[in-house]
């Protein structure tokens, strides 16, 4: 039935969940994959969902008002969720921006209308990074200093417990109906670790015996500025991280998954040209991490038959001058 919106919010989440038979036969797979495509939301990311629950949850909150100014650091998808999403409530969004992040994201952002600074250039943070004694809360202070120096609000994403809740209320509730509650194993990948911590939570509080596993990149496809192996943009290491800078959701909940599997920028980038071609489906760089976390994990023989759900946090487009296909040709 067709229907019209009132404003871009109104059409976050709700993404399909697609299996992946292209994907299983060329790689002989028995497992289901299951891809929860989450470049069908407005901006074409994951992070549409929590910009919009941490803006309309501070809405709500008498936090922000329309005319306000937003705040955040992000490696880009978020930036660009906020300053989109922010345009029909009346914010104007100010976005730190992660050292290495694809030209696409900068043009995106400012064709919304949004103010862009290198995170470094935040006053104090290159100090704050340097310390030796550094945490993840003690990078952000300032960033929090500089937004009450402005007067913006710090939305944070990653101390916000909407971001959780976008997941726990939205993602998971999609991913478990979808499959009539047969879902064996989730796979994600992790920035702030909101998609862990929310969709993980509600499928183990549905099932103590779902199986969370989490794909991690390698140190070496962190990606930095003049790097030039592979890299995954948008995701973090969690295991084998000195402990004060591990993300603050793993901190304050804890490291809620049963298997941490690292992948190389190289395997995630053959991945993703494979589903492309196998599938039709086209995703970013994390999302090819989590589909070389299912392969692998889809190849065990005791995984026959089961369904696994792969989070595609984002699309190809946002990669195309910078990653995994810089080099495709023909
Ligand atoms: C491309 C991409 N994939 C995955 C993630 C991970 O999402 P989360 O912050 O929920 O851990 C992010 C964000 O951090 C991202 O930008």
């Amino acid at each position: 039935m067709s229907r019209t919106y009132n404003s871009l919010i109104d059409l976050v989440g709700n993404t399909p969940l697609v299996e992946l038979k292209g994907f299983e036969k060329n790689n002989s797979l028995k497992a289901n994959i299951y891809g929860k495509l989450e470049y069908f939301n407005p901006t074409g990311s994951v992070k549409d969902r929590i910009a919009a629950r941490m803006i309309l949850d501070a809405e709500n909150e008498g936090l922000i008002h329309p005319g306000d100014t937003i705040i955040d650091n992000t490696s880009g998808n978020t930036g660009i969720s906020l300053a989109a999403l922010g345009v029909p409530r009346g914010y104007k969004v100010v976005i730190a921006i992660e050292a290495g992040v694809s030209p696409e994201r900068h043009q995106i952002m400012r064709a919304y209308g949004a103010e862009l600074h290198e995170l470094v250039d935040i006053p104090g943070l290159a100090e704050a990074a340097s310390a030796p004694d550094a945490t993840f809360q003690s990078l952000l202070a300032p960033m929090a200093k500089y937004a009450s120096e402005n007067g913006y609000y710090y939305i944070n994403q990653c101390d916000n417990a909407s971001n959780i809740k976008a997941h726990y209320e939205g993602t998971a509730p999609e991913i478990y109906e979808a499959l009539d509650g047969k879902v064996d194993i989730f796979i994600t990948m992790s920035g702030t670790g909101g998609t862990l911590h929310g969709v993980g939570r509600y499928l183990k509080e549905k099932n103590p015996d779902v199986q969370i596993i989490l794909a991690q990149p390698d140190a070496a496809s962190l990606p930095a500025p003049g790097k030039t192996e592979p890299q995954i943009d948008g995701i973090m290491m969690v295991s084998g991280v000195p402990e004060g800078l591990a993300p603050i959701f793993y901190k304050k909940y804890g490291f809620n998954f049963d298997e941490v599997i690292t992948v190389t920028g190289a395997q995630a980038y053959e991945v993703g040209r494979e589903v492309a071609k196998s599938d039709g489906v086209f995703i970013g760089e994390s999302s090819a991490a989590a589909l070389t976390v299912a392969k692998i994990v889809a190849s065990r023989p005791e995984n026959s038959g089961k369904n696994i759900v792969v989070m595609m946090a984002d699309g190809g487009a946002k990669y195309l001058s910078s990653g995994m296909f810089k080099q495709v040709q023909e």
